[in-house]
């Protein structure tokens, strides 16, 4: 048994700003740590059925290995906020704008091929073109107007002029839409149970559903950047600048 100092009453976005690394156990257990990641530990677990101390032991171990396996897990909150912005455009975005097109192409071949016997594929496609078309949109309005207010704003700090602009009102617009976001997410892992492939199932739709499953961890850890760390020092440097 390896002691755990983890207080359960803190928030899971708060555990995984301070140790990336425990976003392993949250995936697992499924609990939501980027939307939901305002939830202390304790309602979270509620919330999925979990017995709170099995979930503290398994964060606790996490830190323990977190030396040797934290390192392919970025350090959002060890970031400066152009140096974040810069990571996220770079990565997540740059993934999302490559892999949208590539799988919404599976799902509608897959939907076409494989609706008939696997009805629930065709609800899969419908909602996946709705998700990748918002969240297309999405980017584009965190890299036009977000993401240039909040370089503006850390230029500030270190003393170049800029114009004052207000980050509250699109981080609120944001973070709406990462909910929505994951609530699609859901809704399709739910529909394929889990992204399993079904018996007998051709490369392409285990292919899919791989994607599927790989884009749902990415954004999980995408969205946490931003709700729960690029966020709040965000606002909170606007409130130091005003
Ligand atoms: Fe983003
Ligand atoms: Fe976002």
């Amino acid at each position: 048994m390896v002691s755990t100092h983890i207080e359960p009453t803190r928030t899971v976005g708060e555990l995984v700003k301070e140790r990336p690394a425990r976003s392993r156990v949250f995936e697992s257990l499924k609990v939501d740590y980027c939307c939901g990641g305002k939830l202390p530990l304790t309602e979270a677990c509620a919330k999925r059925g979990l017995e709170i101390e099995s979930v503290l032991q398994q964060l606790a171990e996490a830190d323990a290995r977190a030396t040797e396996g934290a390192a392919a897990i970025i350090d959002a909150d060890a970031m400066g906020l152009t140096e974040l912005v810069d990571h996220i455009e770079q990565t997540h975005h740059a993934y999302l704008k490559s892999e949208l097109p590539r799988l919404g192409m599976m799902v509608r071949k897959v939907a076409a091929v494989h609706g008939e016997h696997h009805p629930w594929m065709l609800k899969i496609d419908g909602v996946y073109s709705g998700f990748a078309a918002e969240l297309q949109s999405h980017m584009m309005k965190e890299e036009q107007i977000l993401f240039p207010c909040i370089r503006n704003l850390e230029q500030r700090k270190q003393g170049v002029s800029g114009e004052p602009q207000s980050v509250a009102n699109p981080i609120r617009v944001m973070e709406h839409e990462h909910q929505q976001a994951g609530d699609a997410l859901q809704r399709m892992s739910e529909l394929s149970g889990g992204f399993a492939p079904p018996e007998g199932a051709c490369n392409t739709f285990c292919a899919m559903l791989d994607g599927l499953a790989q884009l749902e961890r990415d954004m999980h850890q995408h969205v946490h950047k931003e709700n729960n760390v690029l966020f709040p020092k965000a606002i909170e440097l606007e409130q130091q600048n005003s």
